[in-house]
């Protein structure tokens, strides 16, 4: 559906999965349904997009993206690449929920071999609340997109006039316009009206230089996360191991530690031949390896700088490669 008669502007695919973005309240000022405006309504609404780029549309998934999966990711994946192989298209752009956009854009940031933008989009207030976010950020998410230097970055999530790199940026905020945040390594840039300020590049490898590759048909093994906190048994450890988990990420405390009861349950996992990878409930900063925990003696991975939920992510994919935790750690400090 082109929604612009000038073939002087760049042509951009927008793939849709739902999201607030796309939702409406469901009555007064408290409950909305997510997903319930298609995207050819969410552009219609912005008649200013027009003017930067020629728009076609794909509704990929209608969901809120609580209920993400691996099989939408996997979709996701393919239509991306699909549609970055035609040589006239410029960028992909993703309307998603909020919720769970990192993981989305962490794992395509790890899995479309391609250097033109995919910008990731989303909004916190529904489409028909007062002072809706959605339409500038839209706007601004087709601007990036459009942008020459977009390109070669990465994923890129782009909310509240912020850019952010898919790897660093995290979900803060139940509520919050400024809810995406990236602690450690902050903004890629800004965007204000369309305008682009670029501050950054990224710091690891990603899309074009990725190993990771997923195949049509292609299955993710089952990877849990366990959350850690005072006086933590070790039942929930045990059970994922026992549920089929190929590998299990643990929402440390600091330095992604555990107690002695968790760390004797991590162990065990380890030597039946899962991958067990320490990450942060903290937020921020880095899991090294053998500082708090001896990693070399009990074979676990150090997450480095992904959070919990990213960690998942790599060691998915990392799975379907090797799984040697030596080879598994060198991802972690790679990507
Ligand atoms: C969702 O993630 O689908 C709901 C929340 C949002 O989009 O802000």
């Amino acid at each position: 559906m082109p929604a612009s008669n000038s073939h002087s502007l760049p042509r951009i695919r927008v793939l849709a999965t739902g999201g607030t973005i796309a939702g409406a309240q469901t009555g007064g000022s408290r409950g909305y349904q997510a997903a319930a405006f298609s995207i050819d309504a969410l552009i219609g609404a912005v008649p200013q997009l027009a003017t930067l780029a020629r728009l076609e549309v794909e509704q990929v998934a209608a969901l809120g993206s609580q209920d993400m999966n691996e099989s939408v990711w996997l979709k996701l994946a393919e239509r991306t690449a699909a549609a970055l192989a035609e040589p006239d298209l410029a960028a992909v752009v993703i309307t998603h929920g909020t919720d769970t956009m990192e993981e989305t854009g962490y794992f395509l940031n790890l899995v479309v071999r391609s250097r033109k933008p995919v910008v990731l989009v989303g909004a916190m207030r529904p489409a028909t609340e007062i002072s809706a976010d959605g339409p500038m950020n839209l706007y601004n998410a087709v601007a990036v997109a459009a942008h020459p230097e977009a390109s070669g970055r990465g994923v890129l999530v782009v909310a509240n006039d912020e850019i952010h790199f898919a790897r660093e940026v995290s979900k803060t905020n139940t509520t919050q316009v400024g809810t995406f945040k990236a602690t450690d390594r902050g903004l890629a840039g800004l965007v204000h009206a369309g305008r682009l300020h670029l501050y950054a590049s990224p710091v690891r490898r990603h899309t074009a230089e990725s190993e990771f590759d997923v195949a049509a048909g292609s299955t993710l093994p089952r990877v849990e996360i366990v959350y850690a906190y005072a006086g933590m048994g070790r039942e929930l450890i045990d059970a994922a191991v026992r549920a089929g988990a190929k590998g299990l990420v643990v929402a440390g405390v600091g330095d992604g530690n555990v107690n002695a009861t968790a760390l004797a349950a991590c162990a065990a996992a380890t030597r039946s031949g899962v991958a067990v990878v320490r990450s942060s409930r903290t937020g921020g900063g880095v899991v090294e390896r053998n500082i708090e925990v001896n990693d070399d003696e009990l074979g676990f991975i150090a997450a480095d700088e992904l959070n919990p939920q990213k960690s998942r992510v790599l060691l998915m994919l990392g799975l379907q490669r090797t799984s040697d935790p030596a080879a598994l750690q060198e991802m972690f400090f790679r990507y």
